[in-house]
C-alpha cells in the first residue's frame, strides 16, 4: 500500500456529534471534552457551529464554549459556518478557523441551509471576507460530495463544478464530505484522483460517516490517493439532523489505532483519546459504536485457558 508517514486528523464530535444529542449537553461538559481532546494532542478540533440556535439547539451555546475552552498550542480551533453571520459570530469567538458548509446536491442543501447551491455559495465570499479581514483560516466543505440522501448519486461533474468556484475565490483547503456514508472506496479513489489532478495544490480533508462500514476503507483509498487530512469523531458521535439516516462519523480513537498499527503517525496519545472516549460516553448515557473501547487495542493479551500453557511446544 502506499501510505503517508503522518497524517492530521480533525475531531468533528463536538460538532457533528454533539449538534444531533437528544438531550442537551451542558456547556461545562462540552469544554471538558474539548479541553481532554487538546490534551490528547488533537492537531485540529471542529469545535462548535454559529448556525441558528433554533435550527441546531444543541449548540447553542457555541460563544459560551469557545469563551471557556483552555487554548493549546498546538491544536487549531475550528467552527462550522454557514452564512456571514455566522463568521462574524465565530470570528469574534476567537476562533482559529472556520470551516463552511454547502451541499453538492440542491436538495440537502435547501434541507441543511435554507438555501440553493448557487446562494450558498455567494454568501460564502461574505464569509471568506469576515474571515480574510481576522486573517483566519477557511476550510471550505461540500456535504454530500460522493451522494445524496435525497437525490442519490451525485455528478462528479456537479462537485468539480463546487471545487472550481471555490478554487476561482481563491480556496487553498477543501473538505468532501460523505455526510450519510454512501461512498464506497473504489468511487473514493476515482473522485479523488480525478479533482487532485484537475486541481492541484489544494490541501484535501476527506470527512466521513460510517453508516454504512465503509469509513476506514474509504480513508484508506485516500491515502492511497495522497490526502492527509481526515476528519473524525471521539466514539464515532456524529450525523447531520437534515440527512435521514444520517449516522456517525468515523470513530476517532478507531481511526487512530489502525493508523499507528500501519506506521503512519497522527501526534495523538491514543491511550489519553480512549479515555477521552470512555468520558463522552458517560456524558451521553450510552455506550458509542467505537469498537476499540470495548476491544482494547490489538496489543492487548489475554491469560491462557487452564491447562494450555504445560501443552505448548518448545519454542525453536
Ligand atoms: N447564527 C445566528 N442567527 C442567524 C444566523 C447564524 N449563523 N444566520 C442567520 N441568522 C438569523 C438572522 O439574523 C435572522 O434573524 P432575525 O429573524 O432575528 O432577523 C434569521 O436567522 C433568519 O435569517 P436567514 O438568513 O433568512 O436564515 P434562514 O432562516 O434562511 O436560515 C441558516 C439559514 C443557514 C441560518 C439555517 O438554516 C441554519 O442555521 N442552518 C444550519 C444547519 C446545520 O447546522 N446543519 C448541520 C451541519 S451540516
Ligand atoms: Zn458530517
Amino acid at each position: 500500500m502506499k501510505l503517508p508517514t503522518r497524517v492530521t486528523i480533525c475531531e468533528v464530535g463536538t460538532r457533528d456529534g454533539f449538534q444531533i444529542e437528544p438531550e442537551f449537553i451542558p456547556t461545562d461538559q462540552k469544554v471538558e471534552v474539548v479541553d481532554l481532546l487538546s490534551g490528547a494532542g488533537l492537531p485540529r478540533i471542529e469545535v462548535t457551529s454559529f448556525v441558528h440556535p433554533k435550527v441546531v439547539p444543541a449548540l447553542r451555546d457555541a460563544e459560551e464554549v469557545m469563551a471557556r475552552i483552555t487554548r493549546r498550542p498546538g491544536t487549531r480551533y475550528a467552527a462550522l459556518v454557514p452564512n456571514e453571520k455566522g463568521a462574524v459570530r465565530a470570528v469574534d469567538a476567537g476562533v482559529d478557523a472556520i470551516h463552511t458548509v454547502v451541499s453538492a446536491s440542491e436538495s440537502h442543501n435547501l434541507a441543511n441551509v435554507n438555501m440553493t447551491v448557487a446562494e450558498s455559495i455567494a454568501k460564502l465570499r461574505a464569509v471568506q471576507q469576515v474571515a480574510e479581514r481576522a486573517k483566519v483560516h477557511v476550510g471550505w466543505g461540500i456535504s454530500t460530495a460522493f451522494g445524496c440522501p435525497f437525490e442519490g448519486d451525485v455528478p462528479v461533474a456537479r462537485l468539480e463544478s463546487v471545487v472550481g468556484r471555490f478554487v476561482d475565490m481563491g480556496a487553498r483547503a477543501i473538505g468532501l464530505g460523505d455526510t450519510t456514508g454512501m461512498a464506497n472506496p473504489r468511487q473514493v479513489g476515482e473522485v479523488l484522483g480525478h479533482l487532485m489532478s484537475r486541481f492541484p495544490g489544494i490541501e484535501w480533508t476527506l470527512h466521513t460517516h460510517d453508516t454504512r462500514a465503509m469509513a476506514i476503507p474509504n480513508i484508506l483509498a485516500a491515502m492511497e490517493c495522497g490526502v492527509t487530512h481526515f476528519d473524525s469523531s471521539i466514539g464515532g458521535l456524529g450525523g447531520c439532523p437534515f440527512a435521514p439516516g444520517a449516522s456517525g462519523n468515523v470513530c476517532s480513537e478507531d481511526l487512530v489505532h489502525c493508523l499507528h498499527a500501519m506506521g503512519v503517525e497522527t501526534g495523538i496519545d491514543l491511550g489519553r483519546l480512549l479515555a477521552v472516549s470512555r468520558r463522552v460516553q458517560e456524558i451521553v448515557g450510552r455506550a458509542l459504536p467505537g469498537q476499540l473501547v470495548k476491544a482494547g487495542t490489538a496489543a492487548r493479551r489475554y491469560p491462557l485457558p487452564d491447562g494450555v500453557a504445560a501443552r505448548l511446544p518448545a519454542r525453536a
